[in-house]
């Protein structure tokens, strides 16, 4: 795990969009793998300039997302596809045809988990996955367990992550259900970028780098790939 500390959120996207640009340029079909909440934010704004002042082509990208919502139709100002439609995909020039999400209005959600993983494999796989890191050491969503998964799957949210997220929801109470990849299925990419910042994040990242492989850290088990770069600002990194 390649652990890089940088002094703002700013200097953390400069470095982390550059990847993503020069991967995209090198392989403009390239498969990335993408995150919601606040620590791809500014990450995301720089693909935007970059986009607009023509220096990049996200035409022929295909994306998947690590997890959404249950219970939410993807028109929802809280979905997570609005999140990605409004902070990325759509000021950025995706094309929505190559846009992958677990649909967390499903019926039969094992059919779309199975279906999802089948799609990651048929693009070929994941190029780049980015990730942020939630409070209680979650990557997706995937919430401090007995086991580690392997593919998507339906969760029930932490309550750490259901207090972390309702600053989203004007009723301050998220969806207590949401799908999610797996553990395994994130470990499959081929590079994972994870962004961490500030004070609240810098127990899981400790755990993350210096705690046994656990799933009660699902975080812990980015040690067992090998290429994760970690971007942290000097707040996240205290405990390293
Ligand atoms: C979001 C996701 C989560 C977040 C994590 C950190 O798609 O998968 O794991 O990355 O909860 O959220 P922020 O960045 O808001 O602190």
């Amino acid at each position: 795990m390649q652990i890089v500390v940088l002094d703002s959120a700013r200097d953390i996207a400069r470095q982390v969009s550059a990847i993503l640009l020069s991967q995209v340029r090198a392989k403009p079909d390239s498969v990335l793998g993408f995150a919601t909440g606040s620590s791809p934010i500014e990450t995301y704004r720089l693909l935007i300039e970059a986009h607009r002042a023509g220096e990049a082509d996200f035409s022929r990208v295909t994306t998947f997302n690590l997890d959404e919502y249950c219970s939410l139709p993807q028109d929802d100002p809280h979905s997570y596809y609005a999140f990605m439609k409004t902070q990325l995909f759509a000021p950025a020039g995706f094309d929505y045809g190559r846009v992958h999400f677990l649909s967390g209005l499903a019926e039969d959600h094992e059919a779309i988990c199975r279906a999802y993983r089948a799609e990651i494999a048929q693009c070929g796989g994941i190029d780049v996955q980015l990730l942020g890191i939630g409070r209680n050491g979650h990557i997706g969503f995937n919430e401090p367990s007995d086991r580690f998964s392997d593919g998507p799957f339906m969760v029930e949210l932490a309550q750490s992550t259901l207090d972390a997220n309702a600053r989203f929801f004007e009723n301050g109470t998220p969806p207590r259900f949401a799908l999610t990849m797996g553990v395994g299925d994130i470990l499959a990419a081929k590079k994972i970028l994870l962004i961490a910042t500030g004070d609240s994040k810098a127990k899981a990242i400790s755990a993350m780098v210096h705690g046994p492989v656990t799933p009660q850290c699902p975080a812990s088990a980015l040690q067992n790939h090998p290429d994760v770069t970690v971007f942290l600002d000097r707040a996240a990194a205290r405990l390293l």
